[in-house]
């Protein structure tokens, strides 16, 4: 790029720094972010762009020359013996093979080995030990100065307060390490506070930066908070070698390591390794954004040394956006096929996690109301994996007045008749079982690949079926012949026979999968996979009684 559009670019980047400063608030100071890591990180990638495209326009108060972060009123402020730095992110494996090239350059040999740890999301904390006991406990800051919350940070169990083994420790020694809060609790807390109705955390993060900025730190107590040891602030009259050695000594001295973490000599076995924790970290018990990787001879990180905000021996690999913020246009509510009335937000479109998200599930009334969910809300939505995005939580502060609370219609949007709910559930139901949307939903689900596998039989097609009059119920499929079906819209003469070919074909599905198709009330794939094998046919199982059923061990009283 041409240096001609200096003006447009210098208004970029003032634009790009008083937003990101904005958010940097938010974030720090306030525990409450208004966008996503990622988006702020494609903030901050961008004027990094531009800086380094216009060296010119910088100057070392801007927010891309500092480690992050002001300092929260209430709490001293104390200076970190050593700098907390932060790390550079990585958003590809291209990225971590510039990284490698860079360190390989930068080291003069190819032969490096990285260890790779889990990226915990939470915060950075520095311990001091003195004598082998803790005198302090300081969040980042802005990276030379935090907060001193030592008595908050005492609260913590995983953290000890006195060294193990204190006699291998040096007189001042800084641990530095990540507090979180694991999800469970962070459902727990969240749970609490809606019951009392107080504001919802939005993720565990937010929450473990909450608890631990507590002035009161009996609250904190009440938080199960918890520490990953990650590293030493300085390593000055200490014998190590490397990373890995320096993970074992805070081990010993009695500092919870995550074990999650491997030494690698190849730059293409760490991409692996950083890819294959992309689904895996759904199942643990924390959350992760990623993982850092860090060069793992000591000579070689002190040799890299750092920039003006990050050692140039780390990196961190950042997971594709699993958050973003956007806004409830409208709320729509459909029919399941066992009558639930569901709602649905419909979404200010935005890209999260791979693909473009315009709606998400809002479950059903009970959680809207917990949410506090209105109509033309600011909202956090939230999407992992295959799983369908869902709104966790409202940016209240960016409300205006106009937006609408949500009420559950009356009557079934479907059908017209009243919906009704049972006392004991969240869930409001249409209860006609005539009712199209139910009729429609339970054919879908009949042909649906964990029951019948019925092919070219989608939700078009049925939906067709069923107003054209020729499909009531699941039998009538099988009633079906190549004429009756060719005169439907889009359905030529060869797609009529391979349709009717594939209906007949699923009849080689077995009793279990009938069973499962039908959507009877708590029976399962499971459950109907048992009860096929145990009957064998289906006139044994409709002679059944109650007795006979509860005599299976897989089926309990509510089933049967
Ligand atoms: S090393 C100089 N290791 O990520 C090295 N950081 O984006 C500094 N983090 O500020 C950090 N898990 O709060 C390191 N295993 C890990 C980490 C980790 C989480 C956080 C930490 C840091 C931020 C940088």
């Amino acid at each position: 790029m041409e240096k001609i559009n200096l003006t447009e670019m210098k208004e970029e980047s003032e634009n790009l720094r008083e937003l990101i400063n904005q958010h940097n608030y938010q974030y720090y100071v306030l525990d409450y972010p208004q966008i996503s890591d990622q988006e702020y990180d494609k903030l901050m990638q961008r004027l990094i762009y531009l800086e380094a495209e216009y060296p010119e326009l910088i100057a070392d108060d801007y927010p891309t020359q500092r480690v992050g972060g002001q300092i929260a009123e209430g709490f001293e402020r104390v200076n970190h013996i050593t700098p907390m730095y932060s790390l550079a992110n990585a958003f590809s494996p291209d990225d971590l093979r510039a990284f490698h090239t860079r360190v390989i350059n930068g080291l003069g040999t190819t032969e490096v080995e990285y260890v790779v740890e889990l990226k915990i999301d939470g915060l950075a904390i520095n311990l001091t030990y003195e004598q082998g006991r803790l005198i302090s406990g300081t969040t980042r800051g802005d990276g030379q100065f935090g907060e001193a919350v030592t008595s908050n940070i005492r609260t913590i169990k995983s953290i000890p307060l006195r060294l193990k083994n204190e006699s291998k420790a040096p007189e001042i020694l800084e641990i530095r390490g990540e507090v979180y809060m694991p999800r469970k609790e962070f459902i727990r807390l969240n749970n609490e506070r809606s019951a009392a109705e107080e504001p919802l955390f939005a993720n565990p993060r937010n929450a473990a930066a909450g608890s631990l900025r507590q002035l009161d730190s009996s609250i904190t107590a009440g938080r199960a908070l918890s520490m990953f040891a990650y590293g030493i602030g300085s390593r000055d009259g200490l014998r190590l070698e490397t990373h890995f050695e320096l993970l074992k000594f805070i081990a010993s001295l009695g500092f919870k390591v995550n074990e999650k973490y491997m030494v690698f000599n190849d730059i293409e076995a760490v991409i692996e390794y950083c890819l294959s924790w992309e689904d895996k970290r759904h199942a643990l018990p924390y959350d992760t954004d990623g993982l850092v990787i860090k060069l793992n001879s000591l000579e070689g990180q002190a040799l890299l040394g750092t920039t003006a905000k990050d050692p140039r021996w780390a990196i961190a690999y950042k997971f594709p956006a699993e958050q973003a913020v956007t806004t409830v246009e409208a709320i729509e509510v459909g029919i399941g096929r066992t009558g639930v009335l569901t709602p649905t937000a419909v979404l200010k479109p935005v890209h999260l996690a791979g693909s473009t998200v315009s709606r998400a599930t809002l479950h059903n009334a009970d959680y809207i109301k917990n949410k506090d969910i209105r109509l033309g809300d600011t909202v956090i939505i939230h999407k992992a994996g295959e799983i369908i995005p869902e709104v966790i939580a409202v940016l209240t502060e960016k409300r205006r007045g106009n937006e609408a609370e949500f009420v559950m219609p009356e009557q079934c949007p479907e059908c017209g008749q009243k919906v009704v709910r049972e006392q004991t559930e969240a869930a409001y139901k249409c209860v006609n079982q005539l009712c199209p949307a139910i009729q429609r939903e339970g054919l879908i689900h009949f042909v649906s690949r964990d029951a019948m596998n019925i092919d070219g039989l989608g939700p078009a097609v049925i939906t067709n079926l069923l107003s054209a009059g020729i499909v009531q119920e699941p039998a009538d499929l099988y009633k079906l012949t190549p004429d009756r079906v060719s005169c439907l819209e889009r359905m030529g003469k060869k797609s009529a026979q391979n349709l009717i070919a594939a209906i007949a074909e699923s009849k080689q599905r077995g009793l279990g999968k009938v069973l499962f198709g039908l959507g009877i009330r708590f029976v399962g794939a499971k459950a109907a996979a048992v009860l096929a094998k145990h009957f064998g046919d289906v006139d044994k199982l409709a002679i059944a009684d109650f007795a006979q059923l509860t005599a299976i061990p897989e089926i309990g009283s509510k089933t049967a």
